[in-house]
């Protein structure tokens, strides 16, 4: 049984296997319709359970899609229908009747703590769908959505970040060690990556560059990845922290520093980081990269379900 919490605890090559896996699958599905079944059903009577502390349109609908194309099925809950978010019910307890009831767990949480609580008590397999530190299901399926457009191993590109040092940059930064590519951010200074974030990239002999210039740090990019500056139950002053982006907008004169080629990426939802004429313009490819979450979660699932091939 493997867990899919972190892609910094994640080996390497299990995670090349999950692309490369995804990539067949997704090749092999061409002329299904949507909710019909992949050849051989490897999850047929498998149940995932789905849930959910904070708000999600993507992650939760791909995870739908995912396991019912494998021939599963899938429950989704808000945790404040639930014993455990009234209060009534401990995380051990929630945690031993889902695994009575349930082959697989996904969870987006406000807190590191309750991944780790759960992981103790199940006995099925645990996928982080969002926490505060890490958003490991979008930068996976984010990889792979580059790859599948360059045509080229993420290694031989220059990735770079403009926006801020959240979640989905956690990931993407752990992703730049375990698949070697070039990244480089885009930010204010006093949103960097924190302490934590330095000390994996010094462990891991990574170098990083970051700029508090948003023309430097997109030079000859292959790749813009953008996010929105609030995120979810961001508790900061958020009209303070709006102000100090607004110099990171992206529009179409900053991405002209890019490479010509450049692709630009967003995992959405959506807020100011962006104008409408790059997020709908030719570089733009955000909903191939919001499809491609189906077809890399399913092959998340199958890694934690041990069925990968
Ligand atoms: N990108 C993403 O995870 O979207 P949702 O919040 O809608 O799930
Ligand atoms: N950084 C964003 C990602 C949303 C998918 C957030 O945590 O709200």
């Amino acid at each position: 049984m493997k867990h899919f919490i972190n892609l910094k605890d994640i080996p390497a090559n299990d995670l090349r296997n999950i692309i490369n896996d995804a990539k067949l699958r997704k090749k092999l599905r061409k002329k299904l319709s949507t909710l019909e079944l992949d050849k051989g059903t490897p999850l047929k009577g498998k149940m995932l359970v789905q849930m959910f502390e904070k708000a999600s349109s993507r992650t939760r609908i791909s995870f739908y899609l995912a396991i019912k194309q494998l021939g599963g099925g899938t429950l989704t809950l808000r945790s404040n229908e639930l014993h455990l978010g009234q209060g009534g019910e401990s995380i051990a307890d929630t945690a031993k009747i889902l695994s009575e009831y349930c082959d697989g767990f996904m969870l987006r949480t406000d807190s590191e703590k309750k991944l780790e609580e759960f992981k103790k008590y199940l006995s099925i397999p645990i996928i982080n769908g969002l926490s505060p530190s890490s958003h490991p299901t979008q930068v996976l399926s984010d990889v792979f959505t580059v790859e599948e457009i360059k045509k080229k191993p993420i290694s031989q590109l220059k990735i770079c970040w403009i926006g801020d040092s959240n979640n989905v940059l956690n990931s993407l930064i752990a992703a730049s060690v375990k698949f070697s590519f070039q990244l480089t951010i885009g930010c204010p200074k006093k949103f960097q990556p924190g302490k934590e974030i330095r000390e994996f990239l010094k462990k891991n002999k990574k170098t990083i560059n970051i700029y508090n210039d948003p023309k430097k740090a997109v030079i000859n990019a292959d790749v813009i990845f953008s996010d929105k500056v609030i995120s979810l139950n961001d508790k900061i002053n958020k009209k303070e922290k709006i102000q100090e982006f607004k110099k990171f907008k992206i529009n179409k004169k900053l991405i002209s520093y890019a490479k010509n080629n450049c692709i630009f990426l967003h995992c959405l939802p959506r807020g100011d980081e962006v104008e409408d004429d790059v997020f709908l313009g030719k570089n733009s490819h955000v909903w191939q990269q919001a499809l491609n979450r189906v077809h890399v979660q399913k092959s998340i699932l199958l890694y934690c379900f041990g069925k990968l091939r």
